[in-house]
Order: C-alpha cells, then sequence, then structure tokens
C-alpha cells in the first residue's frame, strides 16, 4: 500500500459503500480522449445528495470500491487512491483496489449470491444453498474484501470521527474497524430487507453469528423500516441469545424521493423528447401501466407479466385500451441466474405479443437499454405503476412516479416492498405471488376515476416525499452524534 503518511487529510464524517459515487470506462482506442483514456460517469441517489448536504467537502471521505478495469485504472492514475475532484463532483472518493478475484468472490459469490438471496428469500430451497468448501473459500475473500474496507477507514478517519456503513457487502466492517479503532462513532445502514430467523438460519451458525456480530459492532445499526428493524433484533435473539445487541442502538430511516431533483430534471428536453416516443409506441387514447426495475430477481417483473396476461384473459375490455410499458434494465450480469431470469422476462413477453397482439396494438411494449430520461417520461405519463417485488428493503420508483406524474398515477404496490409501510393506505396493495390479486388491482386501478386517482397520488407524493435523501442522510448522522 502506498505510503500517505502526512499527506492523508483525516476525516470527520466517511461513507463506506461497496459501488462508489462514479465509475470509469477506459478506452481501447478510439475514445474521446484517444487510446487509454478514461471516462468518469457519476451516479446519484441518497448517499450522493446526503454527503453534499454536510458542507465542508474536506472534512469527507467516501470509501468504495474498484468494480471494473476502468475503476481499477483510475485508482493506479490516482494520487494514494483518492479520485481527482473534477471526476467525483468535488466530493472526496477514495476507490480501493481490491484484489479483482477477492472481490468477485466477496461480491457475486457472498454479498449478491447468497447474502442478497436469504435477506430477499430466493433460494429454490430443494436444491439450494449449498454451503461446501467453496462457500468457506468465498467467505474468506468477503472477510478479506471488508478487512480491506476496515483498515482504509481506520487510515483515513480523523480521531472520534463518524463512520457510516452500507449495506449487505460490509457487514464486517463495523466489528473490525471498532477494534482498530475503538475511539470512532460507527454506524451501520442496511438498504435490504432482513431475512425472519428461520430463513437467517439457512446459514451457517458461525457465519450468522459472524455477519450479526459484524454489525453489532457498530453504535448504531439502521434500516429502512420497522419490519427489518424487528427481524434484525429477533435474529440477534435467536442466534447469539437474548443478551445480545444491548450495546448497539437500532435506528429506522426510510429514505424519501428527492422531489426537487426529480420534478426539475423530468422537464428537461430530453425527456419531452422520450415523452413523444413513448406516447408513439403505446398509441392513441391508450393507457400505460409502467414499470421500471433493473432486470431483479426480487422485482418479480415475470408475475408482473403474467398478471397482465390474466387481466388480458379476464378482462377482454382491456385489450387493445392498454399497454404494459416495461422497462427492464441489466443488473448483476455475471450471474447465470441473472442472465436466466432476463431470458425469461423477455420470453413471457414475446408470448404475451404474439398471443394477443393485433396488427395496431403491442400489449407489452419491453425495453431493457438502460436510459434514465426515458424512465422518467414513463413515470410522467403512467396512469397505472406496477411495483410487484418479492421482497425490497424500499423501492424508491413507488416512491418517485407519484412525484414525477402528469396527470397522477394508480399505484399497485406488493406489501413485501419497504415503501408499504409508508404508501399503503393510498396504493392498491396485492401479495406478490398472486397473480389472479394482482391482475385484479390492475383491473381496479385502470378503473379508477381520474378524480380519485389524482387525489390518491397527491397524497401518495406527500408520504414519498417525506424524508428527503439529505434529511435521511442528516439524521443518521445526528443521531449517531449523539
Ligand atoms: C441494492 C443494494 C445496493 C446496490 C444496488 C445495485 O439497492 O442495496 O447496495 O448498490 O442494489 O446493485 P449493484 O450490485 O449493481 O451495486
Amino acid at each position: 500500500m502506498a505510503s500517505t503518511h502526512g499527506a492523508v487529510q483525516r476525516a470527520q464524517v466517511l461513507v463506506a459503500s461497496n459501488r462508489g459515487p462514479v465509475s470509469y470506462t477506459v478506452y481501447a482506442d478510439e475514445g474521446t480522449g484517444g487510446p487509454g483514456s478514461l471516462r468518469a460517469k457519476r451516479g446519484g441517489g441518497g448517499l450522493v445528495s446526503g454527503l453534499s448536504a454536510i458542507g465542508s467537502d474536506a472534512d469527507s471521505l467516501w470509501v468504495c470500491a474498484a468494480l471494473g478495469d476502468g475503476d481499477r485504472e483510475a485508482v493506479r492514475r490516482a494520487d494514494g487512491g483518492v479520485l481527482p475532484a473534477e471526476d467525483t463532483g468535488g466530493q472526496r472518493v477514495r476507490m480501493l483496489d481490491i484484489d479483482a478475484a477477492v472481490h468477485t468472490d466477496a461480491y457475486n459469490g457472498i454479498a449478491n449470491s447468497v447474502l442478497w438471496f436469504v435477506h430477499h428469500m430466493l433460494y429454490q430451497t430443494p436444491l439450494e444453498p449449498v454451503f461446501d468448501t467453496e462457500f468457506r473459500r468465498q467467505w474468506a475473500s468477503y472477510e478479506a474484501y471488508n478487512r480491506a474496507f476496515a483498515e482504509a477507514l481506520a487510515e483515513a478517519a480523523a480521531q472520534g470521527a463518524a463512520v457510516l456503513v452500507q449495506d449487505y457487502h460490509l457487514c464486517l466492517v463495523p466489528g473490525m474497524l471498532r477494534e482498530l479503532r475503538p475511539d470512532l462513532r460507527i454506524g451501520h445502514f442496511s438498504h435490504t430487507p432482513w431475512a425472519p430467523p428461520d430463513y437467517f438460519r439457512l446459514l451457517p451458525d458461525d457465519i450468522a453469528a459472524a455477519l450479526l456480530n459484524g454489525i453489532l459492532g457498530a453504535d448504531r445499526a439502521a434500516f429502512l423500516t420497522h419490519r427489518w428493524a424487528d427481524a434484525f433484533r429477533a435474529c440477534c435473539h435467536a442466534v447469539l441469545g437474548p443478551e445480545a445487541a444491548t450495546d448497539t442502538r437500532i435506528g429506522v430511516h426510510g429514505l424519501g424521493a428527492d422531489a426537487d431533483f426529480l420534478r426539475k430534471r423530468a422537464h428537461e428536453p430530453d425527456v419531452d423528447q422520450r415523452m413523444a416516443t413513448l406516447r408513439e409506441e403505446i398509441g392513441e387514447g391508450r393507457r400505460a401501466v409502467v414499470r421500471v426495475d433493473r432486470t431483479e430477481l426480487s422485482k418479480n417483473i415475470v408475475r408482473g407479466l403474467l398478471a397482465y396476461r390474466q387481466l388480458l384473459d379476464d378482462h377482454p375490455e382491456w385489450r387493445e385500451q392498454v399497454v404494459h410499458v416495461a422497462f427492464a434494465y441489466p443488473s448483476r450480469q455475471d450471474l447465470a441466474v441473472y442472465r436466466d431470469y432476463t431470458a425469461e422476462v423477455q420470453r413471457v413477453a414475446d408470448g404475451i405479443n404474439a398471443r394477443y397482439g393485433t396488427p395496431g396494438w403491442t400489449p407489452v411494449v419491453l425495453h431493457v437499454k438502460d436510459d434514465f430520461a426515458r424512465s422518467l417520461a414513463a413515470y410522467r405519463l403512467a396512469d397505472v405503476a406496477l411495483v410487484n417485488p418479492i421482497r425490497d428493503g424500499m423501492n424508491l420508483v413507488a416512491k418517485e412516479v407519484p412525484v414525477v406524474s402528469d396527470e397522477g398515477c394508480a399505484l399497485v404496490l406488493s406489501r413485501e416492498a419497504g415503501a408499504y409501510e409508508e404508501l399503503g393506505t393510498d396504493a392498491l396493495v396485492v401479495n406478490p405471488y398472486d397473480i389472479g390479486g394482482t391482475a385484479e388491482a390492475l383491473h381496479a386501478a385502470l378503473s379508477m376515476p381520474a378524480a380519485e386517482r389524482a387525489e390518491r397520488s397527491k397524497r401518495l407524493a406527500a408520504a414519498a416525499t417525506a424524508l428527503p435523501p439529505a434529511r435521511w442522510f442528516l439524521d443518521q448522522l445526528e443521531a449517531l452524534q449523539r
């Protein structure tokens, strides 16, 4: 590791997450800046808004992992791993070049194939999970990857600094960091659901205990909803015994939509342009049932399509009158099960179009290429938003659609999404496994009188923006420093 003694400016507020606020692509030849040039692409989200809200950037540092070749090249060119400020919007970001094989085991192997599956309850349990020697090998990488974060944070944090550790990728960091730096105030935040004890205990006992004890190394462990916080407590009780967790405070901070940003962004010219194109794809006078997701197993896109097909069967009056606009953007394509799921989404959508489509009507318009402006365009014109995850930490789409909707939108919402805690009253709530029930909810949503829809949409938007990202972040920071 490069010696940065003396040169390092120690931070008062630190954030740690696997994915950072910027990612890099390296151009082999034809790129705009010539061969080997790097292009930085900035992301958004709650942490970005939160860190910008604390003001003086010099006092904060975001520690994240290099995720691909471009990122790794950027770290090699960066001074002590701290990225150029012009790439990060002024934010101080330290990217860790963790050995690529170790990162792959930790991220794809443990975080996304085990921990994500446990908390979203995604296993097909007759055949999986299998905790064998290969799992133990990957677990060792997960420990090494967490240790790399803990060491980087320990090195960069000022005396008594606040460190906000994010998500299931970094469950062991709080405990490791506590040992290295007992002076720090450490928070952990889970952006996912938390599994109930019976499901969590699919994990080998020592691994279950290590994950919980890792998080309990924090002064404060926070979750998006009371339901996930309660599940965490119940897991501590079941795995570690009744005396566990006494020193760690548990908090709940429900992340809301960023209304100011969304409303402004949704009225820029590129969004208007895409609205025009979408209107053509949908066709004059037809309703739109919209969904926007990563192609993610937990989002339940296939059952959403099956419910739409059921709607066309049970209520043929909607044929030719409605289009299901489904955006399913690529995600975690290194994992075979995600690639298979993506193919299944396409297959089911094609099947519906083949069976019901007519020369003038395509029942399902599926787009799989990520396009933020087009997502906002779909939000604006949606008559119905379909958000039916089998389990979801929060689900921001459910919150964003009512905020930018032009004329109000009916929300069909899974009771298994964290957002249900805040939006349940004005949404049409479904059991995500129940195709018939979801089809009926779609019918009710499409049939809802315009005035009622607008009223509900307004109340949904108010609930959805109650805790904007900057506030969400600052609340956690204040609670930790108290
Ligand atoms: C979830 C997780 C985040 C993660 C995101 C995208 O929302 O809670 O931590 O960044 O999914 O997943 P990815 O694997 O692409 O980072």
